[in-house]
């Protein structure tokens, strides 16, 4: 498929077909990421691929954290405030998933039901984690991870899988920490799910908003 194809097709995937991605298909695509750019090409990232019973420990344990009201444990901070403009399109991408599910604004029970959904990586049969070493300056390697996930979900989407970066695969990332084995000195960043997108599935198919061009960029010459 063309570059500009793979990056405008590619979208978040929030239901994914019971149908495991062949261990191989995997292999080509990280093999294929670790081809991302990285400061000094350090490669500071470690990628742990998670699938079987692991991943569904992982989900249960997951979702049993949020519903308990458990206090999170990510190793990264989250924003919690945004400029207006920028909140406004995180409610406004929260209200095109929950309407593309029907879940009305008032409904709390259909609202705990997606969390839960979410939680548990949207049933996808692959979740991959993206590690890096504690050594290594944060907000630099911040930006190397950036560059090998959006690698990964372009390569993905190439071979007509689906992904969804999700924080929260490391809202509770002391989850992942141990069912993993992470050792001490490597930090959890980010996961990302991976499977078949379900495409009979509303949520899979919301129109999604950009911003134009002019937002953005300003010309200096
Ligand atoms: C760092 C990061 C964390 C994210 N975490 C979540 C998440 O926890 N749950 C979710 O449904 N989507 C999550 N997303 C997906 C974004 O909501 C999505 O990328 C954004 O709405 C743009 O939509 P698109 O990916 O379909 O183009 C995350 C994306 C990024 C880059």
């Amino acid at each position: 498929m063309d570059v500009q194809e793979v990056v405008k097709q590619r979208r978040s995937i929030r239901q994914f077909l019971a149908k495991p991605v062949p261990e191989e298909m995997i292999r080509e695509i990280v093999s294929d990421a670790l081809w991302a750019p990285s400061w000094g090409n350090t490669q500071p990232w470690e990628i742990v691929v998670v699938t079987g019973d692991k991943l569904e420990q992982f989900k249960k344990e997951n979702v049993e954290a949020l519903t308990s009201g458990a206090a999170m444990t990510h190793e990264v901070i989250i924003p919690e405030v945004w400029p207006d403009a920028l909140k406004q399109r995180y409610k406004d991408v929260g209200k095109s998933v929950l309407g593309s599910l029907e879940i009305a604004r008032g409904d709390v029970e259909g609202r705990t039901r997606y969390y839960g959904q979410m939680f548990s990586f949207f049933d996808a049969p692959a979740i991959l984690m993206f590690l890096v070493d504690r050594e290594v300056a944060l907000e630099y390697a911040m930006l190397d991870i950036g560059s090998i996930l959006q690698t990964t979900c372009l390569l993905a989407q190439n071979k007509g899988l689906g992904t969804c970066i999700l924080a929260a695969s490391i809202n509770y990332a002391s989850i992942a920490r141990k069912l993993l084995e992470v050792p001490d000195n490597k930090r959890i960043i980010i996961g990302t799910a991976l499977g078949w997108p379900d495409n009979n599935a509303s949520v899979n198919h919301f129109n999604r908003e950009r911003g134009e061009l002019d937002e953005f960029v300003r010309w200096v010459k």
